[in-house]
Order: structure tokens, then sequence, then C-alpha cells
């Protein structure tokens, strides 16, 4: 899974009235993973959606679900998104007080799991469980919103992760959530970014067509 870009549209930037449609047009338009970001308004300042929503959308589609858990405490709810559907399972560090412990918890649900650093995140945080998860989400920006605006310092931090990752060749996909646009998407790659996250790019640029929009992100 490392060797080349994928792309995860996140069905934040969607029309939630038409959830299902969405989920469709997003697998036809070529996504590589569905993006989905849970919110609690308390780990961070919004809410969005639960498993109940993703047990119904799970039907529609083939398409790997990239759900990523801005929640806390998290554990309370991994065994809900796990049996919802979930295939990637994205926590943050900060949301739980024993990290080995929901990272096996993700495990025991036979779940890919992904650890995500906020823009003022350590990479040290992450470094003692390398060994055993599948996947690094970096956000690029503060979560809670879609269609803020790209930290480019993070870039740094991108690339320092990259060079962990080859170095001790582990086979972690890493992903980049917040403000991805058709230029910084360039960079994001060139700093070892293989997932890329969008949502505002996505569903807005070019009238709204996915496919285009995510061809570009993946090949420009
Ligand atoms: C932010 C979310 C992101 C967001 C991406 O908290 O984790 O996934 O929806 O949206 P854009 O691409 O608009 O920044
Ligand atoms: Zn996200």
């Amino acid at each position: 899974m490392t060797s080349s870009i994928k792309i995860s549209p996140s069905i934040l930037s969607c029309n939630f009235s038409k959830l299902g449609e969405e989920i469709k047009s997003l697998e036809k338009a070529g996504a590589d993973l569905i993006h989905i970001d849970v919110m609690d308004g308390h780990f961070v300042p919004n809410i969005t959606i639960g498993p109940e929503v993703i047990k119904k959308i799970r039907p529609l589609t083939k398409v790997p679900f990239d759900v990523h858990l801005m929640i806390s405490p998290v554990d309370n709810f991994i065994e809900d998104f796990a049996n919802a559907g979930s295939d990637i399972i994205t926590i943050h560090p900060e949301a739980t007080k024993d990290l080995k412990k929901s990272i096996e918890l993700i495990k025991k649900f036979d779940k890919k799991v992904g650890i995500s650093l906020n823009p003022n995140s350590e990479i040290s945080l992450v470094e003692p469980y390398l060994n055993d998860i599948d996947l690094i989400l970096v956000m690029s920006v503060n979560p809670g919103f879609a269609g803020q605006k790209f930290k480019p310092e993070v870039l740094k931090k991108l690339e320092k992760i990259k060079k962990i990752i080859v170095s001790k060749n582990l086979k972690i996909d890493l992903e980049i959530d917040g403000g991805i646009s058709f230029q910084n998407s360039i960079d994001a790659k060139n700093a070892g970014a293989n997932i890329l996250v969008s949502g505002s790019t996505i569903f807005n640029e070019n009238n709204g067509d996915l496919k285009k929009n995510i061809g570009l992100l993946r090949t420009n």
C-alpha cells in the first residue's frame, strides 16, 4: 500500500442530505478510501456523525472506510465503530489514557490502526508504537472543521516520519489531512505522504467534478 498515491475524500464536505448518493459518486470517481471524520464536540469543537450512520452507508460501496476518530475517551466507542464497518480506525494519542491499550483494542476487531498527530503533536508520541500500527495521519490543520488553511510547517514533520519509516523498513502508510489543495498536494507527496485526505478541494473545485479533482490530486 505504500508505493502509489491514494486519495481519501472526506465526506465532511459532502451534501449530507444525499449522503448515500455522494458515497456512490465517490466510488465512481475513483476514491481509494472514504475518509469519515467523527467529532464529539469535546475532543474537538464540532459534532459530526456516529456509528449508526456509518453502518447505514457501509453496504453502498466496496471502498474501504478510513475512519478518523476525534473523540475522547476513545476506547468506549472503538467496538461500535469497528462493528459499523470501519476498515481503518485512526485515533489521536491525546484522546486516550493508554495508547497501547487502545491500539490493541482496534487490533482485536481486526481493523487497521492509524495514529493521528495534530500540527503541534510531537513524533515521539507515536514512535514507541511503530511496530504495532498501519498508518500515521499527519494533521495539517487543527482538527474540527473542513475548509481550513494548510499549515506548511507540518511538511518537515512528514519528511521526518517518512525517513523513520524508510530507515526501519516499516509498512506504514503516511496520510495527510487538512487544507489539501492542488498546489500543496505536490509538496505533501514530495515530503512522503502516500495518502491524501481532501474535503473542500474534492467537493468544491471545478464545480464539484469529483473525478477530475481526485485525478488532479493523485497525479499532479
Ligand atoms: C478536519 C478533518 C479533515 C477535513 C478535511 O478536522 O479531519 O478530514 O474534513 O477537509 P479539508 O480538505 O476541507 O481541509
Ligand atoms: Zn480527518
